[in-house]
């Protein structure tokens, strides 16, 4: 059967909307969002998956940091994912409208730390599935306990939207039995795997995927379809 049939299926008017809204959340500042969701994207698009990658930071970072890539590459045609700024109060709509275009197989969101209440519960109500990065440090573990507390309410309105922990800034000897235990908590689920603390990490690409994220980007894309 064409691949096509598959991305926009058509039943009369119907069109099934195929487009996963994955959105990193944490109301902790430098706990990892833009970090995993640039190398999440990266890796699904070296996977011939359609991305967009939306940021609500107004500083638009990714946006800059792609700009700078081309130019670093001498690229002048950019045929990468797109990079779209957004804002918090706005996100949630403009998420709605290109979820029904169906023109993406993943929108990954990389909000900010500053999020209002009410732009994380609208998110999330617009997302497939929330993660919320930590690392395992006590002040860390705190501010992702509280995201969780307030982020579950969303999932008595959407009980299918998955909410997921993702440790982050692991020290890379670290067993996951013992990060598992520590994080047993936080009453979200984990994914099944970490993102080590590495000198890679700290300067992320928009364009070119990093080989060590792979099993990452397999984990969490396996928890989405489960
Ligand atoms: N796994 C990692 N290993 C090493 N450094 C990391 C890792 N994850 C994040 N960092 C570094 O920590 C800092 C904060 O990460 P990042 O910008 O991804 O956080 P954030 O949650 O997006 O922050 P903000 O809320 O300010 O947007 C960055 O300097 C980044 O390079
Ligand atoms: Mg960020």
């Amino acid at each position: 059967m064409p691949q096509q049939f598959f991305k926009g299926l058509f039943l009369g008017n119907l069109k099934l909307v195929m487009t996963k809204v994955i959105s990193f959340i944490s109301r902790k500042g430098g706990s990892g969002k833009t970090t995993n969701a640039v190398n999440l994207a990266t890796t699904l698009q070296s996977r011939r998956k359609k991305v967009m990658l939306v940021e609500t930071d107004t500083n638009y970072t990714l946006n800059s940091l792609r700009k700078l890539e081309l130019f670093k590459r001498k690229i002048s045609v950019d045929n990468n994912f797109p990079i779209v700024g957004s804002e918090d109060n706005r996100v949630a709509s403009e998420i709605e409208i290109l979820r029904k275009r169906n023109d993406f197989d993943y929108i990954i969101i990389d909000s900010a730390g500053k999020t209002t209440d009410q732009g994380i519960r609208e998110l999330c109500l617009e997302s497939d599935m929330v993660i919320i990065t930590t690392s395992l440090t006590q002040n860390d573990l705190l501010v992702a306990y509280q995201t969780v507390k307030d982020l579950l309410p969303a999932k008595d309105i959407k009980p299918d939207l998955k909410l997921y922990i993702l440790p982050n800034r692991i020290h890379s000897h670290t067993r996951m039995r013992t990060v598992r235990e520590v994080l047993k908590h936080l009453n979200a689920d984990l994914i099944d795997t970490y993102v080590p603390q590495r000198k890679l990490y700290t300067s992320p690409s928009t364009i070119k995927p990093e080989k060590r994220y792979r099993s990452v980007a397999t984990q969490i894309i396996k928890h989405l379809n489960e």
